[in-house]
Parts: structure tokens; C-alpha cells; sequence
């Protein structure tokens, strides 16, 4: 829905007049060129007198997801937001909204997408001091031309939404910071905009209230399916609302700005380089894994309807201890071991009569939730999907190993 392509922008002249070329040239051009090359940011910039934020961004944002920009200050995450509604224009490159150019539109086709297409939440609110809350919101209709009854009716019912229908004749001053965002969150909303652009928007908020409007944010975007780019440099607010992040650097990195895109797991345990690898490094990374993530599959499983003798040759001959044991259609029925086995080919039981029970859990189940009840209780866990359909073992030395290296442990 959304793709930067090739965007770069530097602040600084657009020509000089370069004395040996005896031509003019284009600074910008120049600098990010010698910033390709590898040479020094601080040079380039004192050399041709320009401050480049971006340098070749290539990023595309699914319609219906919540991308994340996250980076350290300076590194241009603002910049980048704000050449997505053109409140600056790129220097080079092109930005497109449902296939359409922003970088080369006309004013009037501007101010149509801005009403319409694109709305911007900022980090510090930016409400109007005088005005109610209602008035804030429905302010964002006035310049859509609709009647007033109509402006204060969407207006209350997006307050609503963000749970501030009892704050409706408040001033801004009078309000939380916590209320103040939410009031900018609906003055962003009401106009129903596909792509909401989010600076920053919680980091002036105190950590509970951040968390429950995180929260309500990822619920409202499920509801509204809508698209938002969410600029953040705090990578636990990342990785729990992203459903895919770009991890950003400065321009003077090899390649550009971007220096990772994937989704929350990717970044946390798979990260591309140095760069990333010593952002992620003092990150928690337990909390984004899952049962799916820790669990162990098995080379072999044994079928319910397989007799207890096959089944104990096979254990025997690969030296297991216990085998998981699924029904015709892979529903996970328990696990079979070797020493049941072979008391069940003894006395000419079925496999079924001898299976133990195994509690199981879900494929994306947390992994905190897998270790407490590996803690309570140290038998193995089966990792089913939501069918019940077997998908692996995870057992209390998992999640040893998980914290020594990270991700699946590949042996019993
Ligand atoms: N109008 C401007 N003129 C010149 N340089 C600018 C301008 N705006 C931004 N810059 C430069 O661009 C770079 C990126 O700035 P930007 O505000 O996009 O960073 P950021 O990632 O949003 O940082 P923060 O996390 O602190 O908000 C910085 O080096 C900054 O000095
Ligand atoms: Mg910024």
C-alpha cells in the first residue's frame, strides 16, 4: 500500500558551482554519493555544507499492518515520516500511497490525500489550546467541508472509541497526558483516514498509561484495519506492536538507513549484522519467543494404530526412550515409552491401552507461560496447532538451552 523507493533527503543547498567542473552541481547529490563510497559523514557535510538524514530507504508497508520505524535519535525516523504526507519533500527517490506519487503531486492533490488518506499523530500532541476536545477533533472535518451536526457526531463517537466520551467539553490543559494523546488519536481517526503516521506518540506518556494505550491502539488498528507506520526508539514498544519493524541506522552505514526489516522474531533472534546485533543485544528475547520457537520434532513419531511391538523395535533401534504418538490424522494422543512398550508387546495389549497422557500447549504459546508449567511439573509438553495436530516436544532442558543459545534445541 505504501513503498519508498530509493529515498533520500539532505537538508543543505540544491546547487553550487563547482570551480573545477566549471559547471554547478548538486550538493546533496555529491554528498550522498561520498557517503556511498564509505567516506566519513562529518567530512562530507562540512565539505559540501548539507546535513543528510536519509540515504537510499527502501521499504514496503502492507496494507493492514503496523510497521515500525526504530532507530536511535537522529538517525532520520522523523524525517522519513515526514516525506511519507510531504510536510518535507524527498531529495531524491519516490514515495507511493496505493500507487500514486507523493513526491510529485500537486498541491491540491495533497491536501485531498491529507484530509482523506493520510493522517499524523504527533509526539507531543500538538492540540489546540483553546478549543474543547470535541472542537479538536471535529476540527480535522472543518476542512473536509462537512455540516457541523455531522462534524460534532463523528467527532463524539471517535471519543468514544478512545474512551474519552465523558471529557467531550474539557480544554487540553485540563487533561493527562495520557487523555491529550488519546485526543490526538481521535482527531487522526475521525477523519477515516487508510494510513495513520504515529511519531513517537507514546513516549511522553508514563509507563502504565503507555502500555494499556499500546494496547488499545493494536486493538482499534485490528478493528479499523488500518495501516499505521509507527516511529519509536524504544525497541520493547517495537517488538510488541510491530507486526514488522525496520531497524534504522544513520546514512553513513553501509547500504543506507535501513538496516533490517522483518518481523518481531526475526529481529530479536535473527539479526542481519552488526549493526542490528548490538542494538538487540541487551533485549529480553524470552518474551517474543513461543512453544514453537523452544519446541524439539522428533525424526519419528508412532502411530495409535502401529502395534506395541513395531514400536518398540523402532525406539530400540534409535535409541529412544519415548516416542510421541499421533492418530491416523496427526492429533497428538500421548507419548509411548520404551519400557511400556515393551511390558505392552508382552502381554499382547494395544498401543492405545498403554499411551501416557501428555498435557499440551498451543504452537504460539509464550514461552513464560511453557516455563512455569515446565517448573510445576517437569514432564514433557506436546506442541500442538490450534487442531490438536502434533508439532513437536518441549521438555524442561529446552528451556535451559533456550537461554544459552537463543533458539531450537534439534536433539532430545
Ligand atoms: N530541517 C532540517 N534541517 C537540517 N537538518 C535536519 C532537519 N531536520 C532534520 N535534520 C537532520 O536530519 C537528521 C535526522 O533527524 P530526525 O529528526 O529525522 O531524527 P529522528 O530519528 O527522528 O531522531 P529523534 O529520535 O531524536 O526524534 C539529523 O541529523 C538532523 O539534524
Ligand atoms: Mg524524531
Amino acid at each position: 500500500m505504501l513503498r519508498l523507493e530509493g529515498v533520500s533527503k539532505a537538508f543543505g543547498p540544491i546547487r553550487r558551482f563547482d570551480v573545477r567542473q566549471r559547471r554547478f552541481v548538486d550538493p546533496r547529490r555529491e554528498a550522498l554519493n561520498r557517503l556511498a563510497a564509505g567516506e566519513d559523514r562529518s567530512t562530507v557535510e562540512d565539505d559540501l555544507h548539507v546535513n543528510v538524514a536519509l540515504r537510499d530507504v527502501n521499504i514496503d508497508v502492507n496494507k493492514g499492518e503496523i510497521f515500525v520505524l526504530m532507530g536511535l535519535s537522529g538517525c532520520g525516523k522523523s524525517t522519513l515520516l515526514r516525506c511519507v504526507n510531504r510536510l518535507i519533500r524527498p531529495s531524491f527517490g519516490h514515495i507511493y500511497l496505493d500507487g500514486e506519487d507523493i513526491t510529485t503531486m500537486d498541491a491540491k492533490r495533497l491536501r485531498e490525500v491529507r484530509r482523506t488518506k493520510i493522517s499524523m499523530v504527533f509526539q507531543h500532541f500538538g492540540l489546540l489550546p483553546h478549543r474543547t476536545v470535541l472542537d479538536n477533533v471535529a476540527f480535522g472535518l472543518e476542512v473536509q467541508g462537512l455540516l457541523r451536526a455531522d462534524r460534532y457526531a463523528r467527532a463524539s463517537a471517535m471519543l468514544e472509541t478512545v474512551g474519552l466520551a465523558d471529557r467531550t467539553d474539557a480544554f487540553p490543559h485540563e487533561l493527562s497526558g495520557g487523555m491529550k494523546q488519546r485526543v490526538g488519536l481521535a482527531r487522526a481517526l475521525v477523519s477515516e483516514p487508510d494510513l495513520l503516521l504515529m511519531d513517537e506518540p507514546f513516549s511522553a506518556l508514563d509507563p502504565l498509561i503507555r502500555t494499556s494505550l499500546q494496547q488499545e491502539i493494536i486493538d482499534l488498528q485490528r478493528r479499523l484495519g488500518l495501516t499505521i507506520l509507527l516511529v519509536t526508539h524504544d525497541l520493547d514498544e517495537a517488538l510488541h506492536m510491530g507486526d514488522r519493524i525496520a531497524i534504522l541506522s544513520t546514512p553513513d552505514e553501509e547500504g543506507g538507513n535501513v538496516m533490517q526489516v522483518g518481523e518481531p522474531a526475526d529481529i530479536a533472534l535473527r539479526p542481519e549484522g552488526e549493526y542490528v546485533s548490538r542494538f538487540v543485544r541487551d533485549l529480553n528475547r524470552v518474551r517474543v519467543l513461543t512453544a514453537s520457537d523452544m519446541m524439539w520434532v522428533p525424526e519419528t513419531v508412532g502411530r495409535v494404530t502401529e502395534d506395541p511391538v513395531v514400536l518398540y523395535d523402532r525406539m530400540d533401534r534409535r535409541g529412544l526412550e519415548a516416542l510421541p504418538i499421533v492418530s491416523d490424522r496427526n492429533v497428538l494422543v500421548g507419548r509411548l515409552t520404551r519400557t511400556a512398550a515393551r511390558t505392552a508387546a508382552r502381554s499382547e495389549a494395544f498401543t492405545a491401552d498403554v499411551v501416557d497422557a501428555l498435557r499440551t500447549v498451543e504452537g504460539d504459546c509464550p514461552v513464560e507461560e511453557v516455563t512455569s508449567l515446565l517448573l510445576t511439573d517437569d514432564s514433557p509438553l506436546g506442541v500442538v496447532d490450534a487442531g490438536g495436530a502434533f508439532l513437536g516436544i518441549v521438555r524442561s532442558t529446552h528451556i535451559v538451552r533456550l537461554f544459552e543459545s537463543g533458539v531450537n534445541s534439534d536433539d532430545e
